[in-house]
């Protein structure tokens, strides 16, 4: 028997696609840098199904049929290219390399130009949905040559989530398409984690609410426009009760919250765009901010706020907080896509991004029921500005802007901070108006650096020296 497809890396993930593949009728091969990891997976999980377990790099190529296909699932970075260069001289023409971890889609480029060099195929793909995904359904995007992803795209389509518009696997251009638009949804993921997390503070210490009072809020909301995912798993966290002390598990984990990467990346290639991003990047950032523990633990002594009970309607207050956190939502997933939209222009990935909203209905961390009508605004519209100019975002922010506003402003008032909401509103507002200060930033920029400025009201380029007397 030769395997159909070969996975590489026996961790969390590498097991889960495997035996995902195997199970969906695919032999597969596997392989591990430390062989222990493979003996125990093969003596255990691996047991009676169709898996050829290997021990060195040359018995792996060798278990697969040709042309071989390679999914390489390994901690992103350094091990990437640590495993490539074992393998590549190992192949033949035609052979395919795929990347499924989440690495940076500039490294994925380069990996991309020395498979090309060697007459490989390689694709880089995000693979989103963790352990539960990887084992029964994940959502996958793929980028890079097309020709690889034909070899593919039967085994994807079949362990992909199905979806309601098809399986959860795409195509999405070539080069580092596949990783760049996992990058910006994990940058998304971030902005709707912070933006749930925002709610809970509010409800928690504003509001004195018990976990399963906010579990049956977050409840509610699933049931409606917020449903998916992120909310579904947050209800569940709050009435999880620690066996250990009874008590929720939630109001027992540190608060210093961890992060690997991919939010970071997804922002600094925003900054690197000109894109404006801001409610992912104040996601990142509360995440840096809630790592200095031991330093906000002092500075709560000495630096004086105000009382963060709210006192408000708590029945008024939740109805409008489910306002504020659906505008933050979709600013969350605008930002995302006018991302990728401007990401796809510059390097030419010709993203369809219809395709990409499709992709992410099932199967990942930011399957949501706004994805539906996401797609359709986009296949109305694929170059689409930004969400908030169709419908129904456009009528989700006539509705709701003002109790975005109100619940902000009552944030602000009494030292809660909301920064993924605040910038949410922000953004918002900056985009729709006609004239910012950032003529005075011009004015500015010219006296001090003589950068120059162009009018209103003539056609070029001016100069003014400030200090002249007029
Ligand atoms: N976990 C998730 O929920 C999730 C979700 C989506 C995407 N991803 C991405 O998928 C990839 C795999 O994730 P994971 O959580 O399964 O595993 P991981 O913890 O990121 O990585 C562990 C794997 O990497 C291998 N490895 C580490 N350093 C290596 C090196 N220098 N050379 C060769 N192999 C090396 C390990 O082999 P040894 O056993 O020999 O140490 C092991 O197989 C990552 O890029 C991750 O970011 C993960």
């Amino acid at each position: 028997m030769r395997a159909q497809i070969g996975v590489i890396g026996m961790a969390v993930m590498g097991q889960n696609l495997a035996l995902n593949i195997e199970g969906k009728g695919f032999p597969v091969a596997v392989y591990n840098r430390t062989a222990e990891r493979t003996r125990e997976f093969a003596e255990g999980r691996a047991k009676g199904r169709r898996i050829i377990s290997t021990y060195t790099l040359e018995e792996f190529v060798d278990a697969l049929a040709r042309p071989r296909r390679i999914l390489i699932m390994v901690k992103a970075g350094a091990p990437v290219d640590a495993m490539l260069e074992g393998l590549f001289p190992l192949l033949e023409r035609g052979d395919l390399v795929m990347d499924g971890g989440n690495s940076h889609y500039a490294d994925t480029e380069r990996r991309l130009g020395e498979a090309e060099e060697r007459g490989l195929l390689y694709l880089g793909v995000g693979i989103s949905g963790g352990e539960y995904g990887a084992l029964c359904g994940p959502s996958i995007m793929a980028g890079g040559h097309r020709e690889g992803y034909e070899l593919v795209r039967e085994v994807f389509e079949r362990i992909a989530a199905p979806g309601p518009e098809g399986p959860c696997c795409g195509y999405f251009g070539p080069g580092s398409a596949g990783h760049y638009v996992k990058m910006v949804h994990n940058g998304i993921e971030y902005a709707i984690m912070e933006t749930i997390a925002e709610a809970y503070d509010l409800m928690k210490r504003g509001l004195g609410m018990s976990p399963d009072e906010m579990a049956g809020v977050f409840s509610d909301w699933n049931k409606r426009e917020l449903g998916g995912y992120l909310f579904e798993i947050t209800e569940r966290i709050l009435r999880y009760r620690d066996p250990g002390t009874g008590e929720p598990l939630v109001e027992l984990i540190l608060d210093t919250a961890k992060q690997k990467g991919t939010g970071k990346w997804s922002t600094q290639a925003a900054l690197d765009l000109g894109t404006p991003a801001p409610t992912i990047a104040m996601a990142v950032f509360a995440r840096i901010i809630s790592a200095f523990k031991d330093e906000r633990a002092a500075a709560s002594g000495v630096l004086s706020g105000l009382d963060p009970a709210l006192g408000v309607d708590r029945g008024e207050f939740i109805g409008r907080l489910f306002g504020a956190v659906y505008l933050s939502v979709i600013a969350a997933y605008a930002q995302g896509l006018r991302q990728l939209r401007d990401a796809s222009a510059e390097r030419g990935y010709g993203l369809e991004l219809a395709e990409v909203a499709r992709v992410w209905m099932a199967g990942c961390i930011i399957r949501s029921v706004l994805l539906v009508p996401i797609r359709k605004a986009l296949l109305d519209e694929p170059d689409l500005p930004l969400l908030f100019l169709a419908e129904p975002f456009r009528s989700a922010w006539e509705e709701y802007h003002g109790d975005l506003r109100w619940v902000t402003c009552i944030a602000r008032e009494h030292g809660i901070p909301t920064p993924a909401m605040d910038s949410a509103l922000a953004f918002v507002d900056a985009y729709r108006t006609e004239r910012l200060p950032a003529n005075l930033i011009q004015a500015q920029r010219d006296f001090f650096g003589a950068h120059t400025y162009q009018r209103i009201d003539r056609e070029g380029t001016f100069h003014t020296d400030w200090e002249a007397v007029a």
